[in-house]
């Protein structure tokens, strides 16, 4: 059995850390971990212009740890209002790696996001002349579709159509959680990456409701059925290049998500290379961790891969009940429970 093991430093492509006092509880979890992440521009008012994402970056910056070395990957929100010159000029900035595309109205502060893709197509063209990649939250926002199957229907109405029309654009299909998404990676040639969450590789749909409702176990896209996280672990254990780690770690406040409308996101950054570590190792699959954290990303976005390395141990530990954030706390995935894997210091 293994009981060490040490990587190549991860990367995380789909990360949340938002803004302001509270990025000094929240960096710090993933700057310990991984060396990179994509970080998600859904702030309020969200970061649409390189100005806006370098003095973010700044921001970020400032909360790392000394001991930490931990570059910040930035992206643009897209909206019916970004321009080709915001393309050229987030492509020559060296600072935006992607930019974000959200269906308004579909996930947290979302409703500056675009309505009808096909619209924004030309700025979608200067992005595959510019080799900029779109991340797309892959879920139609009809209220006539099931919550369920709003992403394999995002698929046929949106996705398919778009890689049709611009194939030369580079796509990240982010937190893929359906057998339908998986088949779709598998079958586009290398121009369509996706990544997978760590609650989409450990749980099903039944955690939304294990002894009561459980607003700490609910994000979008929503958890989905068995068959489905099984068709994730397979994609994600099969070293197939196309699928990488992207936490979409997501803090809310406690309070924020225990309430009547309570928040879509789950928090995963205090031990996210950890709960992967479980996912592969339940799986047989450890010696596929590596690529997929720490080679399959970098190597989708053209970026070096990393050269240092982290250690993890079989050491069990227990995830603490509550975390700081800002003047409010924070509930971590897995609170209170017993990981397998720890990060050695
Ligand atoms: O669960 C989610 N939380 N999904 C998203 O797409 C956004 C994220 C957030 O920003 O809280
Ligand atoms: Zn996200």
């Amino acid at each position: 059995m293994t009981n060490t093991l040490t990587i190549t430093r991860p990367d995380d492509w789909h990360l949340h850390l938002r803004d302001g006092h509270v990025l000094a509880d929240i960096v710090p979890h993933t700057a310990r971990r991984f060396a990179r992440a994509i970080v998600m521009p859904n702030l309020k008012p969200p970061v649409v212009n390189v100005d806006q994402a370098v003095a973010y970056r700044q921001r970020i910056l400032a909360a790392v740890p000394d001991n930490c070395s931990f570059d910040p990957l930035m992206t643009l929100y897209l909206t019916g209002q970004t321009r080709a010159s915001d393309i050229r000029q987030a492509s020559a900035s060296g600072v935006v790696q992607a930019v974000k595309y959200y269906p308004a109205g579909a996930t947290t502060n979302s409703d500056a996001g675009v309505k009808d893709l096909t619209r924004v197509y030309p700025v979608l063209e200067v992005m595959a002349e510019e080799n900029l990649p779109l991340l797309v939250h892959g879920e139609v926002v009809d209220p006539q579709v099931d919550v369920f199957d709003r992403e394999a229907v995002f698929i046929d109405r949106v996705l398919l159509p778009l890689l049709q029309t611009i194939p030369a654009l580079k796509v990240v299909f982010e937190h893929i959680t359906t057998v339908e998404a998986v088949a779709l990676v598998k079958d586009t040639p290398d121009r369509l990456g996706a990544t997978i969450t760590p609650q989409h590789l450990l749980m099903n749909r039944n955690a939304l409701f294990q002894g009561g409702i459980s607003p700490h176990h609910y994000c979008l896209p929503v958890l989905k059925r068995e068959a489905h996280r099984q068709a994730l672990v397979e994609a994600a254990t099969s070293g197939d290049p196309r699928f990488f780690l992207g936490t979409d770690s997501a803090p809310h406040a406690k309070s924020a998500k225990e309430s009547s409308c309570g928040c879509a996101g789950m928090y995963s950054a205090h031990a996210a290379i950890e709960f992967y570590a479980q996912v592969f190792d339940d799986a047989g699959a450890l010696d596929k961790l590596e690529a997929f954290a720490s080679f399959h990303g970098a190597d989708f976005y053209g970026l070096p891969r990393n050269r240092d390395s982290i250690t993890l141990e079989r050491s069990p530990w227990q995830v603490p009940q509550m975390l700081r954030f800002g003047n409010e706390e924070l509930v971590p995935l897995g609170a209170g429970e017993m990981l397998p894997w720890k990060l050695s210091d």
